[in-house]
C-alpha cells in the first residue's frame, strides 16, 4: 500500500480534468519522486486504459486516478433548458457554435470508468465531490490501492475518517478549478488553505494533503509546518512543457497577473475558479443547468473558443496565485520545487 513517506519530494500533480494531465506530465512527476495524477471525471473506460498503460511505461513511480463523485441528476424540464440555452446563444466567437440540448446518460458510469483503473493498478484512487459508494473502497483496499477523498472544511473531514478512506486532500478557498464541497449547492465555509489544515490536522487520524496556492518549495514547507503530509499543486503544473495545457491559456496564465480570478458556475453549474473573462461576467446572473449537464451544454463553447484562441470563453480554471505560474519542464520544475524546499529550510 502506498505510503506519503515513500515519496522523495512531498507532491502531488493535481488531478486536472479536460485533458490537461498526460502521460508525460504524470511520469515525470512520479520520476522525479513525486504523484503524477490524472482527472479523469468525464473519460471515458478506452483512454484511461491507454493513459494509465503510456504512464507505466514512462514510470515504476506512483500514480493517481481521480474521479468526480456525481450525485444523481435529473433532466429538468424544457423551459427551464430552454431559458439555459437562451443564456448561453448569443456569444460572438470566430467560427461559430452549435448548442445541443443535453442527452442520457448525463455522466460516465464510474463501474465501468474503474474497470480501467483495477486492471492498471494505479497507487492511488482519489475522488472531488464527495465520498464514493463503500463498495468503491474496499474494491481499491482489496487491490492495494490507496484512497484519498477532498475536504473543505472539518464536517467534511470527519465523514471523510469514518468512510475508512487512507487520506484526506484538504482544498483550501485559494485553489483553482471546482470546489470540492460535497453539496453542489450548500453553503460553502471558504476556508483559506491555513486554517482547513489547523482544523483538519487537529481533530483527524488521517494523513493530510495540501491543496490551494501551493507554488513554490517555500510554500509546500509552510504547509508540511502546518501538519500536512504532501501539497497538491494544479496551477503551478499548467504551464510545464508536457501539460496539455492550450497555447492562449498558457499565455494567460503566464501575462495576465493582474486579472483577478474568480468564482463561477457558468461552465459547469458548480462553482470553479479561474481566471476572469467575458464569459463569466456574462453568465453572473444568468440561468445555468445542474452540474454536470451545464457542463454538456457548455462544451461547444468552450470547444469553440480553443479553437480560436479566444481567451474570452474558455475556462481559464486557475488558483489565487496563478501570476506565479512558470513554464518550464516538469523535470526541471519537480528539481527548482526540491532546491526550494532545501534552501528555505
Ligand atoms: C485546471 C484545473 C483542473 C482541476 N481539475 C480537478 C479534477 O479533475 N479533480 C480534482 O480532484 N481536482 C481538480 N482540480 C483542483 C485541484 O485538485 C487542486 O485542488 C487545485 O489545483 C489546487 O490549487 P492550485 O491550482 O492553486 O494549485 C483542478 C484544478 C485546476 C487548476
Amino acid at each position: 500500500m502506498f505510503e506519503f513517506s515513500q515519496l522523495r519530494l512531498p507532491i502531488i500533480q493535481a488531478p486536472m480534468a479536460g485533458g490537461l494531465n498526460t502521460p508525460l506530465l504524470a511520469s515525470g512527476v512520479s520520476n522525479a519522486g513525486g504523484v503524477g495524477s490524472f482527472g479523469f471525471a468525464y473519460t471515458g473506460a478506452e483512454k484511461i486504459a491507454q493513459d494509465l498503460f503510456e504512464t507505466k511505461v514512462l514510470t515504476s513511480g506512483p500514480v493517481n486516478a481521480n474521479f468526480f463523485v456525481f450525485q444523481p441528476v435529473e433532466l429538468p424540464n424544457e423551459q427551464v433548458v430552454n431559458d439555459a440555452v437562451a443564456a448561453l446563444s448569443d456569444f460572438s466567437i470566430d467560427g461559430g457554435y452549435n448548442l445541443k440540448a443535453p442527452t442520457l446518460p448525463l455522466f460516465p458510469d464510474i463501474t465501468h470508468q474503474l474497470e480501467a483503473v483495477w486492471a492498471q493498478h494505479p497507487a492511488m484512487l482519489t475522488f472531488h465531490f464527495g465520498i464514493p459508494a463503500q463498495e468503491i473502497i474496499e474494491a481499491a483496499h482489496a487491490r492495494g490501492i490507496s484512497v484519498g477523498i477532498t475536504a473543505t472544511n472539518l464536517e467534511e473531514g470527519l465523514a471523510i475518517v469514518a468512510s475508512g478512506a487512507d487520506f484526506i486532500v484538504a482544498q483550501g478557498i485559494e485553489a483553482g478549478g471546482h470546489r470540492g464541497t460535497f453539496s453542489p449547492y450548500g453553503n460553502d465555509s471558504e476556508l483559506p488553505l491555513e486554517q482547513l489544515l489547523r482544523d483538519l490536522v487537529s481533530a483527524t487520524p488521517l494523513p493530510i494533503v495540501a491543496s490551494g496556492g501551493v507554488m513554490t518549495g517555500q510554500d509546500i514547507n509552510r504547509v508540511l509546518s502546518l501538519g500536512a503530509v504532501a501539497a497538491q499543486m494544479g496551477t503551478g503544473f499548467l504551464c510545464c512543457d508536457e501539460a496539455g495545457t492550450s497555447a492562449s491559456y498558457r499565455k494567460m496564465l503566464l501575462t495576465e497577473g493582474s486579472r483577478p480570478t474568480q468564482f463561477t458556475r457558468g461552465f459547469s453549474g458548480r462553482r470553479a475558479q479561474g481566471i476572469s473573462n467575458r464569459f463569466m461576467a456574462a453568465m453572473e446572473h444568468k440561468p445555468t443547468l445542474p452540474f454536470p449537464i451545464q457542463n454538456s451544454l457548455t462544451g461547444p463553447i468552450r470547444q469553440a473558443a480553443a479553437k480560436s484562441d479566444d481567451v474570452e470563453f474558455q475556462s481559464l480554471w486557475a488558483g489565487r496565485s496563478y501570476a506565479k505560474t512558470r513554464s518550464m519542464p516538469v523535470a526541471d520544475l519537480m528539481q527548482t520545487l526540491g532546491e526550494e524546499m532545501k534552501d528555505s529550510k
